[in-house]
């Protein structure tokens, strides 16, 4: 019996705004994984919609975050970017595993809890049932790794008790029709279909905070724009927002140590140390004893520097819509390859007829 081929899949909402967070703590940490991994890049337009969005930008947030995808390095000819929607197997798959979550389950999910608010009772059911959605994303390719920031280790667990808890009811069904694969759960060797999937978090931006509330992580729905650097902010305005970034009233600190209860100053030292791709200490090690008014500019003139031509890039491909619309529809054809026959197994396993027709 093989061994499931490992594969990296990850997603990013076309929701507008994207952000310095999303680059950071996803985008920037896809790149590298190519040289490792098959890896499949998703636009996930079918979460977008679980809160309502105008269709006219819908679209061009779609070829948005396409483009910053490409922009940021990745080929989508070696690998695979595509949007959801175009993909029927994720939302068959979806309602399948629908059927295998518990409400214990979601109702747990502190995502929908933040994202609902108060008035959970006009929260719509796709809001509620998203972390389905994207253990469908992850597992119609029985993924087995899946870089993202911190906010998503919940529903990345939630896809591993999906995928157990499948491979668990279904167990004797997977063996007699001898689509089992070997794999490891605790200590035991067990046989299921679908791999319990590593999350890949980690580097110094796995949680960007608000530059306005070290308490708050950047978002793409906070009110204040000055709360989070956007891919499409200009050299001026990206100056402007780190200039303008809530810190406190000391110098930096020289040891990581110092900037414990300094959660502004934290970040600001994560995001330098992310974007030069060096570790916090050693940044601290740069400008230990530096006041705010050293450091900002420092850290403006980075920002600049990487950012700008990613934003010059996602600019050039942006204005030609029908480019990022053909590598889209090649990476659904590739990805629906993928998927179809995952889906049949699935489909056959739970015992549906004409699975395979
Ligand atoms: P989304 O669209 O909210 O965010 C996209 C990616 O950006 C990361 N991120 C951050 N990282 C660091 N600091 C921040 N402040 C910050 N804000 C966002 C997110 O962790 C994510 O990696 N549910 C997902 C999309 C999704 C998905 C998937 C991801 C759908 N299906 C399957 C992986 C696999 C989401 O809403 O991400």
């Amino acid at each position: 019996m093989t061994k499931i081929q490992e594969r990296v899949f990850s997603g990013i909402q076309p929701t507008g705004n994207l952000h310095l967070g999303n680059y950071l703590g996803a985008i920037k940490n896809f790149v590298p994984l190519q040289d490792q991994y098959d890896c499949i890049f998703c636009v996930v337009d079918l979460h977008a919609i679980t809160n309502w969005q105008d269709p006219v930008e819908l679209a061009d947030n779609i070829r948005e975050v396409t483009a910053a995808y490409i922009a940021s390095g990745i080929d989508p000819k070696k690998h695979i970017v595509f949007n959801q929607s175009q993909v029927v197997q994720h939302s068959e798959l979806a309602w399948l595993f629908n059927c295998v979550a518990r409400m214990g389950w979601l109702n747990r999910m502190t995502q929908f809890k933040e994202k609902a608010g108060k008035d959970r009772e006009k929260a719509s059911v796709g809001l509620f049932a998203y972390p389905s959605l994207m253990a469908a994303d992850i597992l119609a390719y029985r993924a087995t790794h899946v870089p993202v920031g911190e906010d998503q280790k919940q529903h990345l667990e939630l896809t591993r008790d999906i995928a157990q808890k499948f491979n668990n009811d279904f167990s004797s069904r997977i063996e007699a029709l001898g689509l089992g694969e070997p794999m490891t759960v605790g200590d035991e060797q067990v046989q299921g279909y679908f791999p319990l999937t590593e999350p890949l978090i980690g580097g110094p931006a796995a949680r960007v905070m608000s530059l306005r509330d070290g308490s708050k992580k950047m978002s793409k729905s906070d009110p204040s724009d000055l709360s989070r650097i956007v891919m499409t902010d200009d050299s001026d305005l990206i100056a402007k927002k780190i200039r303008k970034a809530k810190t406190d009233a000391d110098a930096l600190p020289s040891e990581l140590d110092g900037l414990q209860g300094r959660p502004e100053a934290e970040n600001l030292v994560s995001i330098f140390a992310a974007l030069a791709d060096r570790d916090k200490a050693s940044v601290l090690q740069e400008f230990g004893g530096a006041q705010f008014g050293t450091f900002k500019p420092a850290l403006a003139e980075l920002a600049v520097e990487t950012i700008g031509p990613i934003t010059g890039e996602m600019r050039r491909l942006q204005a030609e819509p029908a480019e990022i619309d053909a590598i889209l529809a090649d990476g659904a054809d590739r990805a629906r390859a993928i998927a179809e026959p995952i889906l049949a197994d699935v489909k056959e396993i739970i015992g549906f007829i004409g699975a395979r027709r």
